[in-house]
């Protein structure tokens, strides 16, 4: 690993805490809580979203108690550290956990407990991000911002984000949801997943039916100029998540994230599901420099652009940027 890439300060905004649960400890923990699992194996490769969805659902059936939830969210934020994250906001999917018995509670505290000792020891800074799972009803969506409420009353949840499988499960089903989350003051992002049906559709209601501050993986509009210029123009971040892309679809996507950044797009690299594709968010930006040949002045701009997408306050957007600009000056005088 490139120690430039590794100390470069980056803002993760697309992690699911689910997607960090790395084999070994997805293991002991069933076998912690007696859960029947066949062992968890993971394939160097998945056949597109809904076979890496089985996967990954599958796998959570040892997450239990607040103790597991706390042991997986310390662990990601140890590996996030070494990777030079100094702020996160991280996706959790409650409806993974509430439909399988365990408490909201549970989860949003075990969590909680981590982000704190976290904070307290050195960082990451992180916030929360709740996603509803789109291939589940609008009343399990709905019933899940209820139960959230308290939780965002005393700011431990900042926004709510829309994931799992889009195929038939479009933006704008939840449309409602979206609306009544803006209104309890939630800041909102959704999906829109590489290589969909509709993707294209699904960008323009996510941008003009949700009205989103932000697009998770969104690589698809660079077919669509027009989108483009609206997002460049909205200054909306899109996450992308280049490993992910290619565990899932083949190609990191890097030459559309790369005429993206040319088109004025606030693009960011993220790490998805890094204990299932291969790899944290140092690894994403070091893929995408080696398949682009980007400079480090290029992957200054790339850092600068996560915190820029972020939902910091604009000061503290502005502090981490010059922590980026100074690793990059720093670097260029040794
Ligand atoms: N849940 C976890 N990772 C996801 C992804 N990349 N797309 C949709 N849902 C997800
Ligand atoms: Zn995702």
């Amino acid at each position: 690993m490139d120690d430039f890439i590794l100390g470069l300060p980056k803002c993760e905004l697309h992690v699911h805490l689910e997607g960090t649960l790395e084999p070994t400890m997805a293991a002991t923990m069933a076998a912690r809580h007696g859960v029947e699992r066949a062992p968890v194996t993971r394939p160097p490769a998945f056949e597109g979203l809904a076979d890496f969805l089985a996967a990954y659902y599958a796998d959570m059936a040892g997450l239990r108690d607040e103790a597991d939830f706390t042991e997986l969210t310390a662990r990601y934020l140890e590996t996030a550290r070494h990777h030079g994250v100094r702020y996160a906001e991280l996706f959790f999917d409650p409806q993974a956990h509430t439909a399988r018995g365990v408490p909201f509670a549970t989860v949003v505290t075990g969590i909680r407990r981590a982000q704190e000792a976290a904070r307290a020891q050195g960082g990451p800074d992180t916030e929360l991000v709740m996603c509803f799972l789109r291939d589940e009803s609008v009343e399990s969506a709905r019933a899940t911002l209820a139960e959230s409420l308290p939780y965002r009353e005393r700011g431990w949840i900042l926004g709510v984000g829309l994931d799992s499988d889009e195929r038939g499960n479009p933006p704008e089903k939840f449309a409602g949801v979206f609306a009544d989350a803006r209104a309890a003051g939630y800041r909102l992002t959704a999906h829109c997943d590489p290589r969909q049906e509709h993707s294209i559709a699904h960008l323009w209601q996510c941008v003009e039916v949700i009205g989103v501050d932000r697009i998770d993986h969104g690589t698809e509009c660079v077919a669509d100029p027009r989108l483009c210029d609206e997002l460049a123009r909205r200054r909306l971040g899109l996450t992308s998540c280049p490993l992910s892309n290619l565990r899932l679809y083949g190609t990191l996507m890097a030459d559309e994230i790369y005429e993206l950044m040319s088109r004025g797009v606030l693009v960011t690299l993220n790490s998805d599901d890094p204990a299932y594709f291969g790899g944290y968010v140092a690894d994403n930006y070091e893929a995408v420099a080696s398949a682009l040949g980007l400079s480090r002045k290029e992957l200054g701009a790339l850092a600068k652009s996560s915190f820029e997408a972020s939902w910091l306050p604009p000061e503290r957007k502005a502090a981490y940027e010059r922590a980026v600009d100074e690793h990059v000056h720093g670097w260029r005088q040794r």
